[in-house]
């Protein structure tokens, strides 16, 4: 485990700018925090933070390039939004090119983006750990830091209430996946209200 974990290290310096590589050792650090206090498994939770945005600085060729290889088809928001991509295109050159069998890993990396319902504890992980990784700083950082150590649920509302918010703001679209994540928090209230 350890001889890959190097090896993998030794491919994202080679793949990714020094402030990402930074970025993709932090928030395997903090996915491997977050694994021990959630009860996750933390090898596979810090592999996942390890190698969470490893596409995440190609250009827009090699990205399709792997899309077309492997007959990944994007929808209309995913081809508009190119902030998406690498969640996609970083999930098959785990599997594909890496050989990780690991299908916890490769959808956890999969919906770090968008996020999407009904996620599993890694996954989860792996999406709020890009928000609270030590290298992060923007408007929220401390209050996502404080609800993610309360509990995984209020700080996924925060986050995807959070992300909303930018995307409208920015007058982006947004994934049907994230509605999806977000609708289904807030429906769990509801019920838990009544
Ligand atoms: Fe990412
Ligand atoms: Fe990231």
């Amino acid at each position: 485990m350890e001889n890959k974990i190097n090896e993998y290290k030794d491919l994202l310096k080679g793949r990714l700018k020094e402030k990402r590589y930074y970025h993709s050792l932090c928030v395997a650090d903090e996915a491997k925090r977050l694994a021990k206090k959630y009860g996750a498994n933390e090898d596979k939770a810090y592999l996942a933070g390890l190698l969470h945005d490893i596409t995440k600085n190609d250009d827009k060729e090699t990205h399709f390039k792997i899309f077309n290889k492997y007959k990944y088809s994007l929808n209309e928001i995913e081809v508009s939004s190119q902030k998406l991509w690498h969640a996609m295109s970083g999930s098959i050159y785990v599997k594909e090119v890496l050989g990780i069998k690991d299908e916890e890993i490769i959808s956890a990396i999969r919906y770090h983006t968008t996020a999407k319902s009904s996620m599993t504890l890694l996954q989860k992980i792996l999406y709020l750990a890009d928000f609270t990784s030590l290298d992060r700083d923007y408007t929220d950082v401390d209050v996502m830091r404080i609800l993610v150590d309360v509990s995984m649920e209020k700080a996924m509302k925060y986050a995807l209430s959070y992300t909303i918010n930018e995307l409208v703001g920015k007058g982006a679209a947004i994934h049907p996946d994230t509605i999806s994540a977000y609708n289904e928090i807030m429906l769990k209230e509801k019920s838990d209200d009544i």
